[in-house]
Order: C-alpha cells, then sequence, then structure tokens
C-alpha cells in the first residue's frame, strides 16, 4: 500500500503556521493532519475549523481532519465545510458510528474512524464497509510530545487484518525509531509529529525528507 506522512500541523510552532505549511507542500509532504479538540473527549484544545479553511485556501496537500470531541455528529457540517478531504471520528465519542461514516462519505469526503488504545478492535468488522481509513492511537489522545505504548505494536497487525486495503493509520509518538516496525506491522499512513517532522534540530523539509529517508532505507535494507 502507498505510504503516506502526514504532518500534525499542531506540533507546529501557531505563530509560524503559513510558513511550515508552505515549506512541508514544497518538501512534498503527503497529508496535513489537522488535530480538532473541544476540551471534553480530550482535556486540551488545539486546532480549529477557521484554521482548517484558511489552510485549505493556501494548500493543495489533503487535510486529515482528526476529530477528538464529544458528540462529533455536531461538528461534522463544519469540518466538511471548511476543506476537509478525510474527516476521523472517535469510535468512542458515537454510539451511531455507521450514520455518520456515511454522512461523511455522501459530502465526498473520506470516511475515517480512530479508536484509543484501551479500545478492542473486534466490533470494527461491522464498519469496514464504511471506512476508508482506521487510525489506531498509539498514545492516548490529546496531547503531542507523549510515549508509545509498546502493546501497539501487536494491535497495529491486528488492525491490518481486520481492514484488508483500506488505509490504516497510526498516531502518537511516531519516529525514526518505531515507524518501520509500524509500516512493517501493516500502517501505511503515518502521523508525524513532534517525535518525526516537528523534533527540534533540523527545518520541517530536512526532517521530513531524513523521515522518509529512514523508512525508504529500511525498507530497502531488507
Ligand atoms: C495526539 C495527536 C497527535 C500528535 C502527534 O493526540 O493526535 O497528532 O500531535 O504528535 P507526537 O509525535 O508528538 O505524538
Ligand atoms: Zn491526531
Amino acid at each position: 500500500m502507498k505510504v503516506r506522512i502526514s504532518a500534525s500541523l499542531m506540533c507546529a510552532d501557531p505563530l509560524r503556521l503559513e510558513e511550515a505549511v508552505r515549506q512541508l507542500e514544497d518538501a512534498g509532504c503527503d497529508w496535513f493532519h489537522i488535530d480538532i479538540m473541544d476540551g471534553r473527549f480530550v482535556p486540551n484544545l488545539a486546532m480549529n475549523f477557521e484554521t482548517v479553511r484558511r489552510i485549505k485556501q493556501i494548500s493543495r496537500v489533503p487535510l486529515d481532519v482528526h476529530l477528538m470531541v464529544e458528540q462529533p455528529e455536531q461538528y461534522l457540517d463544519q469540518a466538511i465545510d471548511a476543506g476537509s478531504d478525510i474527516i476521523t471520528c472517535h469510535a468512542e465519542s458515537t454510539r451511531c458510528p455507521i450514520r455518520l461514516l456515511e454522512k461523511i462519505r455522501r459530502n465526498n469526503v473520506q470516511a475515517g474512524l480512530a479508536v484509543n488504545p484501551f479500545t478492542a478492535l473486534h466490533q470494527l468488522r461491522y464498519l469496514v464497509d464504511y471506512l476508508d481509513l482506521l487510525l489506531l492511537m498509539t498514545v492516548e489522545p490529546g496531547f503531542a510530545g507523549q510515549k508509545f505504548i509498546a502493546a501497539m505494536h501487536a494491535k497495529i497487525g491486528e488492525a491490518r487484518s481486520l481492514v484488508g486495503g483500506i488505509n490504516l493509520a497510526v498516531d502518537g509518538n511516531i519516529s525514526t525509531g518505531n515507524a518501520l516496525a509500524a509500516l512493517e506491522a501493516g500502517a501505511n499512513i503515518l502521523v508525524a509529529g513532534t517525535s518525526a517532522v516537528f523534533k527540534k534540530g533540523g527545518s520541517l523539509a530536512q526532517n521530513l525528507r531524513q523521515f522518509r529517508e529512514s523508512l525508504d532505507y529500511g525498507r530497502s535494507g531488507r
């Protein structure tokens, strides 16, 4: 499957967001991951739909919008209107995920479902036909800069067997140290935050290149 890097823009310097968007687009970043939080589903706030709209105006990179909110139904229209290309809602936040996923697709947006580390995967077998993307949280949702939960390695493989050929994303502490193992276990979308593209040191373009090369090197090296 095509491997894509989705740069997590909540990890960018908020005072230099436009520069980050342009630099990463020029460097060939595949997707932009945009975290929306409501302070209830997770104890934090992040980006908002106005930011999504503004990024859409200046960039052609697909926008992968991750809703970490209670009652995502309430926000779908705004997420769609703002120009999201993929909308991912949390399985834990809705009782009627099929209705939600169908609405997203009806609006010509790709439909994603996210699961927290503790959430079991077995019920997802009823949803596979409605999904364009499954996102596995590899840390508890809500904050950048946390540590990868080791048990998630096995979960990636389980998830791949369950979802077949749809996109499988991993989100949380993905770095050059663990991304290759995630790909080998079956993930194909890597959300890259403070541990990869936004790590301190190099420029964003250099970090992106280095991250991408670490994946190629590892794979061709086998
Ligand atoms: C966590 C967010 C992630 C986060 C990833 O709730 O969904 O997108 O920004 O960044 P790091 O690499 O810092 O975990
Ligand atoms: Zn996210």
